[in-house]
This record gives C-alpha cells, sequence and structure tokens, in this order.
C-alpha cells in the first residue's frame, strides 16, 4: 500500500482544497492529512482561521479519500509526521516547490500545481465585498 501524506490549514474549505486532496490521493491508496493548528497558521499566515482547528479536521476527515487526519503543531516536525504516519509521498503546492527536498532522503516528495484563481483569502475578500 502506497500512503501519501499532505498538509496545510484548509480553512473555509474551496474548490482547491478539494482538487489537491484527490489529486494527492489519487498518487497512492491512503492519505493523511496534517491540518495546521490555529497556533501554526497564525505564525505562518500572521491571521486567525476563520474555523478552529477541531472543525476544520472534521470537514477534511468527511472528504471522500481522505483516510485520516492529525494536527500539524510545528513545521519542524513535518520528517517525524512523514515517518510517524509511514508515508511514502510527501504532497505538497507548488507555492512550496523546493522548500522539502530535503525529506526526499524520507520518501518521495510531489509538487502539485495550485487551482488558479482562488484561495481562502480571495474567498473571504470575496464575501467581504458583497456584504
Ligand atoms: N491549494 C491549491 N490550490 C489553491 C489553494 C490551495 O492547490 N487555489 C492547496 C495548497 O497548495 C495547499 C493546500 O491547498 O497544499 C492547503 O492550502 P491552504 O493554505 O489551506 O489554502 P489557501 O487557499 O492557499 O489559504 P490562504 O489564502 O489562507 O493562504
Amino acid at each position: 500500500m502506497r500512503k501519501v501524506i499532505t498538509f496545510g490549514t484548509f480553512d473555509v474549505l474551496h474548490i482547491g482544497h478539494i482538487r489537491i486532496l484527490q489529486r494527492a490521493k489519487a498518487l497512492g491508496d491512503h492519505l493523511t492529512v496534517g491540518i495546521s493548528t490555529d497556533a501554526l497558521n497564525y505564525a505562518k499566515k500572521q491571521k486567525d482561521a476563520v474555523y478552529s482547528e477541531t472543525d476544520r479536521m472534521e470537514i477534511v476527515r468527511s472528504i471522500v479519500g481522505v483516510d485520516d487526519v492529525f494536527l500539524e503543531h510545528s513545521l519542524e516536525l513535518k520528517g517525524h509526521y512523514i515517518q510517524q504516519y509511514g508515508a511514502d509521498i510527501l504532497v505538497m503546492g507548488d507555492d512550496w516547490a523546493g522548500r522539502f527536498d530535503h525529506f526526499k532522503s524520507l520518501c518521495q516528495v510531489v509538487y502539485l500545481p495550485r487551482t488558479d484563481g482562488i484561495s481562502t483569502t480571495s474567498t473571504l475578500e470575496n464575501i467581504r465585498l458583497r456584504a
């Protein structure tokens, strides 16, 4: 069985999230998703997620094709998570291209292109403009 792992905040779910999860799953047989904790998300993006880490985890767990979810507490622990969850493939969006190549000693590292024209940030901005 080929196990895939990917990571992200997955706040205010949108089609880009669904597509990367589907494409990640298509690379193997089992998909584990590390969901950024509220604190890690703030450290990465300098803004609070709309949905709590527990809600984001529950939402992503309910997506067809996602087999397992856990909370990612620190970017520094990625190597540990890869080993803990027995991942054969690490999938990241190409906004991170090259930044995880040092994990090639642990597993295959694949960067998938992001879906054009959508992000959580742009969705929230869109909602604000309509309010
Ligand atoms: N992603 C994607 N296509 C998009 C947006 C996100 O493939 N249009 C991927 C990212 O590359 C990442 C995962 O979805 O692998 C989770 O990204 P996340 O940071 O949660 O979503 P964003 O929409 O980029 O969030 P934000 O606008 O807050 O940065």
